[in-house]
């Protein structure tokens, strides 16, 4: 595949390097050019903020927004990604080698200035217990009501939450850019009740929410927090739109059984328009977020009370900030390769969708003062990971119409079926992967698709046979595949595998397939919570001051997450522990 070059400001830049001959770096550079290290720092002796607030300010005041360095003629536009408007510095680094962050996930044949400096040691590499001890003996340097830390959608939401309640708020996040896992959610937030559904006619109960988590988590679910996560999923998803998210469209999801995933009315992937909406949203609201600040200690005092957290920060090193309440939404372990194979040895070697902050930090926190994990080794293998790579292909694709099939050409389960029954289907399959297949309807339909294409993941061909050629399926057994669900789908009855909700045929050329195999994609398990997301430790008392929501957190999906249960979890409980924290935090 071809992927263009680089923007204006990336030639500039490399242009003038060549001129700067002693500059190996983006400090040394801009240090040469623009006039010492002021061009990117307050004065010389204060470094930075931890966030590095004023040099992306600097960034941004010489090179403009992201939204100037867009460039129409890049075929892949790092500047134009889902990511949203992150810190430059996530990628652009000032005293060692760049990097091009997208290729956390992809690989994209992205050129950056300064990739060939010096790489230097991670900041945050070690949890250092001497430091944190020093820190906690010396005490809070300073002093709020809530913290919250990761800042993905259940902490962004939990935060929002808690300042709205009048409560003072510090949102820490470890990594140089907020969003987490919820930024790379492709697929929307179940809700019951909705107008939404309302408008498109859609019946549905609170009961049937319940029922179809409770049996999608194969009744290990914690009745009590399902109740309140359909319960509260309507009110969650207001309140998402009274922060500026458009939450219009609806879809079905595995498990469903009516269409209560809602998702943004212009085709966007949901995780990446909720996050960059609760990012201005926590703006708005003067919520105070730390990047580069990893929570390495939960602070106790003698009656086992939260009386604050040790922070280990990219500039300020390690102190501590007291607080009467700590909300945990650091998400799960997904991308901690020995916590995986730890708690699943056989998924060991399996990928990942997972962003790479998704290293169960908070596990480990609560852990270490006595929280009880709920289902801690339950892990969900997502059925369709792009083979060989870490890009989700989302529920969505099947949920709009395509069908699976495996490296013969034949369907072997009801595409809509749980995400576990068909991880497990896959993985019996010849060559342990499957083909998503569909055709121009659903191309134009579902807008992510073209996204694929653009990444070069789709096989494209004007006939079911030559489809069949260029994917190495057997072409009678496809063909023979695709005219059986043509009837299927007109009948309404899908006699091979019962597949409840047919909504497209497979009839209008060019026919598209994609390979997908299962990857890791979401950790049930995690820190035990009652209804109010207080953390519980192991005789089931709260821990008094620690609360919990999101990933991070077991109980919400047994044993099984249902596709659209990630978002409402994060909205529902990170609200609802948000408003816990901050009535905790000012009680007399
Ligand atoms: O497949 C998906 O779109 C994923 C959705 C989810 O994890 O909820």
């Amino acid at each position: 595949m071809k992927f263009a070059l680089l923007s204006g400001l990336v030639i500039a830049c490399l242009a003038s390097i060549g001129n700067a001959s002693a500059a190996n770096d983006l400090a040394s550079f801009h240090s040469k050019n623009q006039g010492g290290c002021t061009a990117c720092h307050i004065t010389p002796g204060k470094v930075s903020d931890d966030s590095e607030t004023h040099i992306n300010q600097q960034c941004k005041s010489c090179h403009g927004g992201y939204e100037e360095l867009k460039d129409a003629k890049l075929e892949i536009d790092p500047h134009n990604s889902h990511l949203g408007d992150i810190n430059c510095t996530s990628c652009h680094k000032g005293h060692e080698q760049s990097k091009v962050y997208c290729n956390e996930c992809h690989s994209f044949d992205l050129k950056i200035p300064f990739n060939d400096a010096k790489k230097k040691a991670a900041w945050d590499a070690k949890w250092d217990q001497e430091k944190i001890q020093q820190a906690i003996a010396k005490g809070p340097v300073e002093t709020t009501e809530v913290v919250v830390v990761g800042a993905g959608s259940a902490g962004y939401n939990a935060a929002i939450a808690a300042k709205q309640a009048g409560a003072k708020v510090i949102l820490f996040e470890k990594a140089p850019f907020s969003g987490g896992n919820s930024m790379l959610a492709a697929g929307g937030m179940n809700a019951v009740g909705t107008p939404q559904q309302k408008a498109h006619h859609v019946e549905d109960k609170v009961q049937w929410f319940v029922e179809d988590t409770m049996k999608g988590g194969r009744y290990a679910n914690d009745p009590k927090l399902v109740d309140i996560l359909a319960q509260r999923s309507a009110e969650g998803v207001k309140w998402l739109e009274s922060l500026g998210v458009n939450m219009d469209d609806l879809k079905r999801s595995g498990g469903a059984r009516v269409d209560r995933t809602h998702r943004p009315a212009d085709g966007r992937s949901a995780g990446p328009t909720i996050i960059q909406t609760l990012r201005k949203a926590a703006a708005k609201f003067d919520v105070e977020t730390r990047l580069n600040s990893r929570v390495e200690k939960l602070v106790l005092n003698d009656d086992r009370q939260i009386v604050g957290v040790v922070v280990h920060a990219k500039y300020s090193g390690y102190y501590m900030v007291a607080a009467k309440s700590v909300v945990l939404t650091t998400g799960g372990y997904g991308y901690n390769k020995e916590m995986i194979a730890y708690y699943r040895p056989t998924f060991k070697d399996m990928t990942s969708s997972n962003n790479i902050t998704a290293t169960g930090d908070g596990i480990t926190l609560a852990k270490e003062i006595g929280a009880s994990m709920t289902d801690i080794d339950w892990i969900q293998a997502h059925p369709t990971v792009g083979m060989d790579s870490r890009i989700l292909i989302s529920e969505t694709v099947r949920g709009v119409g395509a069908i699976m099939v495996n490296a013969k050409g034949q369907r072997f389960i009801s595409e809509l079926t749980t995400r576990d029954r068909a991880s497990d289907a896959i993985l019996k399959q010849p060559g342990k992967f499957a083909w998503l297949v569909f055709d121009n309807q659903l191309y134009k339909k579902a807008k992510m698709v073209r996204g694929y294409d653009h990444l070069g993941m789709l096989k494209k061909a004007d006939t079911i046979d030559g489809l069949a050629k260029l994917t190495n399926m057997d072409t009678q057994l496809l063909q023979g595949t695709v005219t059986n669900y043509n009837q299927y789908q007109q009948s309404g009855d899908d006699k091979a595998f019962h597949r409840e909700d047919m909504p497209l045929n497979l009839t209008q050329p060019p026919y598209y397939a994609v390979k997908v195999a299962p990857g890791i994609h979401h950790t049930m398990g995690g820190v035990a919570i009652d209804t109010k997301a207080e953390v519980l430790d192991l005789q089931s008392w709260p821990i008094k001051g620690l609360f919990a929501a999101g990933e991070v957190t077991g109980g919400v999906h047994g044993y099984n997450r249902l596709g659209g249960n990630a978002i409402a979890d994060t909205v529902v409980f990170g609200k609802i522990a948000g408003e816990s924290a901050a009535a905790n935090a000012q009680q007399k």
